[in-house]
């Protein structure tokens, strides 16, 4: 038994996403959440800056006596969870990469399966290696969807923009000669995009399962704690929130993605 936090960090608010299934299934662990708020987004940025970014907000979790490490940001995972795992030993790392293809290749029968992340997630090739990993004969289509992370951060969900953005970006899932999508299961890969998922199942209709790594993740976390000994004897545990940027803003738009309201005085700001 280990009463220490977990720590989770993510480029801002959008990994908050998954420190609510984390804290669903494990309602005992204690957490300390970092959002590099000042440095979002970690999207559009090269892997040798993100991997850069990933190890210090490791690092400064690492500093605070985490029990685990989880990267709860795509983009932070597709580059850095071999590194932070080599570096950070025997502190557990888990990304969400594969908890998230783990979900997308239980979704499909037909293999044909679609990835929408951001250009860092895409360029990399993470998810592609991961699903190969699990499903070697699955053919995927991985969609950059820069734009969602700014809707998803102004709370513009639903509507005529988010619906335009939808349409922009997925259109290549919609098949020529016969109109319907081309994939039957897709992830959202991107903490951010979650917000969207009723945006994107609107456009691509009942045929297409949409998943994220949320669940999987904390499934994966939940075996890493108890294949450790690492688990809380604890019935009730605590969140702490780290913020790179202003307190006020991460506490506002974090509300959004948790589901429940942030007090500002919650929020401790920190240097990396
Ligand atoms: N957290 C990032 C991810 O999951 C999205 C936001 C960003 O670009 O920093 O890829």
């Amino acid at each position: 038994m280990d009463q220490r936090a977990i720590g989770v960090f993510d480029s801002g608010v959008g990994g908050l996403t998954v420190l609510r299934a984390l804290r669903d299934a494990m309602p005992g662990e204690s957490f300390v959440y970092l959002g590099d708020t000042a440095r979002l987004p970690y999207g559009t940025k090269g892997p040798e800056t993100v991997r850069r970014y990933a190890q210090q907000a490791a690092a400064h979790l690492v500093a605070r006596d985490v029990k685990m490490i989880v990267i709860a940001c795509n983009t932070a995972s597709a580059v850095a969870v071999e590194h932070l795992r080599e570096r950070l030993a025997p502190v557990p790392v888990v990304g969400v990469i594969d908890p998230g293809a783990r979900a997308l290749c239980a979704a499909t029968t037909t293999k044909h399966v679609a990835v929408l992340a951001t250009p860092g997630t895409v360029s990399g090739g993470a998810y592609e290696a991961a699903i190969s990993g699990i499903e070697p004969s699955a053919t995927v289509t991985s969609l950059a969807c820069a734009l969602f992370v700014s809707l998803a951060e102004e709370g513009w969900a639903s509507g005529p923009v988010a619906e335009a953005a939808v349409r922009a970006y997925l259109q290549p899932l919609i098949s020529p000669e016969t109109g319907a999508p081309s994939v039957d299961a897709l992830v959202l890969g991107c903490t951010h995009f979650p917000i969207l998922r009723d945006a994107v199942e609107t456009f691509l209709g009942p045929n297409v399962t949409v998943v994220d790594s949320a669940g999987t993740t904390a499934r994966a976390v939940k075996a890493e704690l108890r294949k450790r000994g690492l688990e809380t004897g604890s019935a009730q545990g605590d969140v702490q929130f780290l913020a790179t940027d202003e307190p006020g803003r991460f506490a506002h738009v974090g509300a959004i993605f948790i589901g429940e309201s942030v007090a500002v005085s919650d929020v401790e700001r920190i240097d990396l």
